[in-house]
């Protein structure tokens, strides 16, 4: 018999593994109001803070006032606007590639891109530590979905090789709760070798890598034959997109089932991602901000011994391994007016457990220090060492 609704939440507390949302009030730059509480977040992924910017916030008020709060119907029938279009255009230009298309949610832009490109006639081979959305994407595209383990090109190599269909590699550009990168220069070159389209989601790394923000492909001056992403990262709004070849986008407006039956992206929201892809460009002293404190942050976090995972990324892991310890430190730092993002399965491979600390150029030195100070005491407080768990 299957487990009644209860028992599944019951055997779920037990492993550890219960989500709570905490009702979080108050938002002005890295701080957060907890239970009448004020508290320093490394939860955002708002990583060069622009959430708030004033041009931003004025953007949206004004579109509001011309637009309205909705979009209030899909892209086919009548809600494309200007705004959208405009966007759409500086988004091509700041990729480098002919044409961008902007979505509901970096989610759906995955699920569009997999679902409208490929047939169970095709392979989809992708990073074991991919996000969520690269994975449900290849499976609901209905083509043979195999995964290789993480930047593992030789293992990717043997699968494309063995591929006797069309193959898409798929991976996250910067890995979201390892913030390390993919090897973007192997997998091109595995790509062209055997002629399968590359797919990077770059939700984490535009913005933040290169000199001018341009991401990943920036970072390695190289570009995959397609480019996702979100809004929600560092360009501090909402939504998501897709840039690549003419053909490709016009494929996906013709056969992409999440961008044609859903409601468009608010034309305010919309507006304020344009602003925000500006100033992104404009205020280059928050990238620069951002990449002094992630230099800073690595190197406290060595003089204390903390054993954080490798990252050149705003995102830093601890491995802790154990989902309840994970969640005792994530309490503990609470208690010290820190929040910090505890990640447990499903969301991260069982036994690798952590706090994912995240950085923003709001934050300074001193918060940075105090946090990792607080770390320090905390993993001794609750008795075990993270390095003997990771292990
Ligand atoms: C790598 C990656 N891709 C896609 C998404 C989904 O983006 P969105 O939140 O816009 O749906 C996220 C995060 O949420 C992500 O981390």
């Amino acid at each position: 018999m299957p487990l009644s609704l209860e028992s599944v939440l019951t055997q779920h507390k037990k492993a550890g593994l219960y989500r709570v949302r905490s009702v979080l009030q108050g938002v002005s730059g890295v701080q957060r109001i907890y239970k009448g509480k004020t508290l320093v977040s490394f939860c955002s992924n708002d990583y060069l803070g622009l959430a708030q910017h004033p041009d931003a916030i004025n953007s949206f008020k004004q579109t509001v006032e011309e637009f309205g709060l909705g979009s209030s119907s899909s892209h086919f029938l009548g809600a494309y606007s200007r705004i959208h279009c405009e966007l759409e255009e500086a988004l091509a230009e700041f990729t480098g590639y002919p044409r961008a298309l902007v979505f509901s949610t970096g989610y759906m832009a995955n699920l569009s891109i997999l679902t409208a490109l490929l047939t169970r006639h095709n392979n989809v081979f992708g990073d074991k530590l991919n996000h969520a959305s690269l994975v449900d994407a290849a499976k609901l595209s209905g083509a043979s979905f195999k995964r290789y383990p993480h930047k593992k090109i030789l293992s990717l190599e043997k699968l494309v090789t063995s591929s006797p269909a069309r193959s898409f590699i798929v991976t996250d550009g910067v890995f979201s709760m390892d913030g390390d990168l993919a090897e973007l220069p192997d997998l091109i070159a595995i790509a062209k070798n055997y002629s399968a389209t590359l797919l990077v989601d770059d939700a984490h790394g535009l913005g933040v890598l290169g000199k001018k923000g341009g991401g990943i492909s920036e970072h390695f001056g190289l570009k995959p034959d397609i480019l996702s992403g979100g809004f929600g990262k560092a360009l501090g709004s909402f939504g998501g997109f897709a840039t690549g070849s003419e053909a490709l986008i016009e494929n996906l407006i013709q056969f992409s089932r999440p961008y044609m039956y859903t409601t468009a992206l608010p034309p305010a929201v919309a507006k304020a991602t344009h602003t925000n892809l500006r100033l992104l460009q404009k205020e280059n002293w928050r990238r620069e901000k951002l990449i002094s404190l992630i230099e800073h942050f690595k190197c406290v976090a060595k003089q204390l011994e903390l054993p954080f995972l490798e990252s050149l990324t705003p995102i830093q892991p601890l491995l802790i391994g154990d989902p309840e310890q994970t969640m005792k430190l994530a309490t503990y730092l609470l208690k010290k007016g820190f929040l910090v993002n505890a990640i447990r399965p499903p969301t991260v491979p069982k036994k690798t457990s952590r706090l994912r600390i995240s950085l923003n150029a709001l934050h300074s030195e001193k918060n940075i220090d105090s946090l990792l100070e607080q770390i320090a005491r905390g993993l001794k407080s609750v008795e075990y060492s993270a390095l003997c768990c990771a292990n």
